[in-house]
Parts: C-alpha cells; sequence; structure tokens
C-alpha cells in the first residue's frame, strides 16, 4: 500500500477552520523547521512521498468577492511549494516529493528545468502533478485576460507535456556525459539534440540545457476526473489523485481509467490509484468519535462554501441550502460538481450536505475510528476496489499526520501492508515497481 501525504504550503487547505483548532500549527507554514518535521514523520511512516497542491489566484467567486477567502485563509496565503523540497529532501534519505504546477500558466522549457533540478537534487525523488488550473483569478494574475476554456487548456497541457518529454527524454543521449579529462571532453556534443518544437502554443528550439537526472522525466501524476481530464490521464499519467466521496465513483473511475490506457496502448494495470481519504483515529472508538466531533465543531462553513465555489465556479452563497446540487458543465474542476452529482448515481447531494461533508477533506471519504478500524477500510479498499494507495488528506497540522504515523501505519505494517523499510533508487521504482524512467508503453518514452 502507497501512502501520500496530501498538503499545501499554506495556512488551510482542504479542511477550513482546522486552523483554530487547539494545537494546530497550520500558521508555520512559513517556517521551513515545521516542514522538516513534516518530512521526517513521514519519511518515518513509510510514505512514499509528500504531495503538494498548488493554486495561483484568489478564490473570489463565492460572493463574488474574495473577503471569505482572505478571512479565513481559504487556500490564501499561500507559498509556492516547489521550494520546500530542497529543505525537505536535505532531512530525509528516500521520501518523495510531487508537486503541483499548472501547464496554463508555465513555459515548458522552464519547468523542465526546475524539475530536472529537482531531480538532480533529490536523487530522483519528485513527480509532477499535471493540473491545467481553474481559477479566473489565476489567469487575472499571470497576463492572460481570460482563463482558456477548460478543453483548451487540455489541448495545451499535451503540448506542454510532449515538449517536456522531447527535452527530458529525448534531448541527450544516454552516455553523453563523458566527463573525459585527458580528451577534455565533458560532454559529446553529437549527443546532444536540439527538439525542434514548433506548435499552436510553444515554440522551443532545446536542446535541454540539464543533463539527465536520474529519473529524466519526474514521475507524472494527474488530477483531472472530466472527459478530456481522464484522456490527458490516460495518455499521460503514472499515478492519478481520484478525489470522489463515495466507493462506487472511485470503483468506476478506475475501470474507466484502466480502459483508457489499454486504448492509449498502455499496460492498464502500470496506472496507480491514489483516492483521497481522510482518516480520523483515535486509540478508542470512543476517543475517535470525539475527535470526530470536535473537528466537525471546528469546520468554517463560509470558507467551505469558498473554497467549493473555486473548485466549482459556481457561487454557492446563491443557492438555497436545501436545494440540489444539479450538475452543471464547468470551466473550472468539472470533477468536483461530478463528484456531488454523476460520480455516483446511487446518491444526492444538498448544498447543506456537501458544506458538511465537505468540511473535513472537501471530496474524499472520512475514515474515523480505532487503528484497526481505520485499517481494516483501508486494506479494503486496497484489496476489493484495488486502489494502489491513498492521498492521505489533513484536518489539523501536525496531528492528522502524527496519528496516522503512530497510530495507524504500525497496525498496516504488522499487516504487511506498509513498508518497514525502503527499497533503494528512484521514486518512480519505490512507488510504481518498474525501473528509474518511463515505462517503455509510455508515450513520452523516447525510442532510444
Ligand atoms: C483531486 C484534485 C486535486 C486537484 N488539485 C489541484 C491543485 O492543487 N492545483 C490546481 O491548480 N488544480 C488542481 N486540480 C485541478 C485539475 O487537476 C485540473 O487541472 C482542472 O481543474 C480540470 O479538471 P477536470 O478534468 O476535473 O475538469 C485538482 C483536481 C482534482 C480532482
Amino acid at each position: 500500500m502507497r501512502l501520500n501525504l496530501f498538503t499545501m504550503n499554506a495556512v488551510e487547505h482542504v479542511s477550513m477552520g482546522s486552523w483554530r483548532y487547539p494545537g494546530d500549527q497550520s500558521a508555520r507554514y512559513t517556517d521551513r523547521t515545521y516542514w522538516e518535521e513534516v518530512a521526517r514523520t513521514a519519511e518515518r511512516g513509510g510514505f512514499d512521498a509528500v504531495f503538494f497542491a498548488d493554486v495561483r489566484g484568489i478564490y473570489d467567486v463565492y460572493g463574488g468577492s474574495r473577503e471569505t477567502a482572505i478571512e479565513k485563509a481559504v487556500q490564501t496565503p499561500s507559498n509556492d511549494p516547489t521550494y520546500l523540497i530542497p529543505a525537505m529532501a536535505s532531512v530525509t534519505n528516500h521520501l518523495g516529493f510531487a508537486v503541483t504546477r499548472s501547464t496554463s500558466y508555465n513555459h515548458p522549457y522552464q519547468l523542465a528545468r526546475e524539475f530536472s533540478t529537482l531531480d538532480h537534487l533529490t536523487d530522483g525523488r519528485v513527480a509532477f502533478n499535471v493540473v491545467t488550473s481553474y481559477l479566473e483569478s489565476a489567469a487575472a494574475n499571470l497576463g492572460v485576460e481570460e482563463r482558456l476554456d477548460h478543453d483548451a487548456r487540455y489541448d495545451r497541457a499535451q503540448e506542454f507535456m510532449d515538449v517536456c518529454y522531447a527535452l527530458w527524454e529525448d534531448s541527450w543521449d544516454e552516455g553523453s556525459v563523458v566527463r573525459d579529462r585527458d580528451a577534455g571532453v565533458y560532454t559529446r556534443p553529437e549527443g546532444v539534440h536540439d527538439v525542434d518544437h514548433e506548435g499552436e502554443f510553444f515554440s522551443v528550439r532545446g536542446p535541454h540545457g540539464c543533463e539527465p537526472s536520474p529519473q529524466r522525466t519526474p514521475v507524472v501524476y494527474q488530477a483531472g476526473s472530466s472527459d478530456r481530464g481522464r484522456e490527458f490521464a490516460a495518455r499521460n499519467a503514472e499515478a492519478v489523485f481520484v478525489s470522489l466521496p463515495t466507493e462506487r465513483g472511485v470503483r468506476d473511475y478506475v475501470e474507466d481509467m484502466r480502459s483508457r490506457a489499454a486504448d492509449h496502448g498502455r499496460d492498464p494495470d502500470s496506472l496507480a490509484f491514489f483516492p483521497g481519504v481522510v482518516p480520523v483515529v483515535g486509540e478508542t472508538e470512543a476517543l475517535a468519535e470525539a475527535k470526530y466531533e470536535s473537528y466537525r465543531e471546528a469546520i468554517d462553513v463560509e470558507g467551505v462554501l469558498a473554497v467549493l465555489s473555486g473548485f466549482m465556479d459556481l457561487d454557492l452563497s446563491t443557492l438555497d441550502p436545501d436545494e440540489r446540487v444539479e450538475h452543471i458543465e464547468t470551466e473550472a474542476i468539472q470533477g468536483a460538481v461530478d463528484a456531488f452529482t454523476t460520480s455516483d448515481p446511487d446518491r444526492d447531494w444538498t448544498v447543506r450536505e456537501v458544506a458538511q461533508f465537505a468540511g473535513l477533506g472537501t471530496t474524499s471519504p472520512v475514515v474515523v475510528g480505532t487503528p484497526e478500524a481505520v485499517a481494516d477500510e483501508l486494506e479494503r479498499w486496497f484489496t476489493d476496489v484495488g486502489v494502489d494507495g491513498f492521498n492521505v488528506k489533513e484536518v489539523t497540522r501536525p496531528d492528522s499526520l502524527r496519528d496516522f504515523v503512530d497510530l495507524v501505519v504500525p497496525e498496516l505494517r504488522e499487516r504487511g501492508l506498509v513498508r518497514d523499510r525502503y527499497g533503494d533508487g528512484t521514486l518512480r521504482e519505490r512507488t510504481l515497481g518498474y525501473g528509474p524512467r518511463l515505462p517503455a508503453d509510455h508515450p513520452g518514452r523516447s525510442d532510444d
């Protein structure tokens, strides 16, 4: 069973109001030592990676204003996660780092260089969570007059990835860096190639400026769940972060994605699935329930509505709380709308129910109980639903992670489900079980 910690370099991430909870340390997000502690704890728990969400705008859809987001620290203020990685890598040896970066507001040449640098500095422990972004406010920040429409963002994302693959995989031949002191040849020039990309969105001549890093292409994560998002994931993702509230939704999603991967000529079993989960654990059932109740009391409902309004690009302040959430086609995160509409035909949600559910972890299920009960539920998902692991979402920080590592991980280890010690190699080898490079059937892999 693979484990990632899902977090954000911000005060509030997915459990709005939790910064007020007694003992919560979310406000230490600006402190390097906080993140070093997180890294050490995650590695102690055998985690594969710390997975960082990131956005470049403000949640200003709710009530047509950014006021709630600012007041309640709804993913604002937030700092760039990329720069935490060298600090966290330097206090760990095996833990990986998945960083969310947007293909809508970056340039592939620059991003490829950043990831190659991180892959070198971490000895191959980085992953790229490819997102297309959803906040109109981000477009306004990045010199783009209007957010590209939903499907056009995915067209740009595919071209972006094709440029990155060319830079990472094809630009420098294996063995071209010879470091021959006697001959005075560091790199054989004939082994380094332009990529000569001329497309709709990008023009990149190349060659890549970095020599090949341990993984070359970082492990590719993706989380889109619209039809177009799934197609993109089926072609590009090695691991998928799925965040849906019910088991039925996750089951259908996994089945659909495996069949789409096969349509792209890939081994359907090579795609790894990480549903989000919000564990709330206590030494006894009563303690777990009491913790859950106190967490629920701390939920800031306005904050929840502000984040969801941003996810959905739908101002939830305009709806009656007892109104059923209707399916809409959104320009933002289609998957967040689907989560409470089409993903499970057996379940209807009112706005009030969505706000209550989403207070802890937004669109993922909460699992409350003793270490044994939580482990039972995760084991059931692992064996019956066929997922590969979990993106563990936090309520309070750092206690949610500590509780999980100190209480649930020993139980999972006892059952032989979570590693006692790490194997050698890169993040790709440890998490996905194949070599350090993209597998041969991945469309981004060169034919060398
Ligand atoms: C579980 C989940 C997590 C996501 N995390 C982020 C994120 O951290 N930053 C971001 O800009 N987009 C994030 N997204 C947005 C999507 O990855 C995607 O680029 C976009 O919103 C379109 O998604 P769709 O195909 O579901 O409509 C996330 C989406 C999901 C479903």
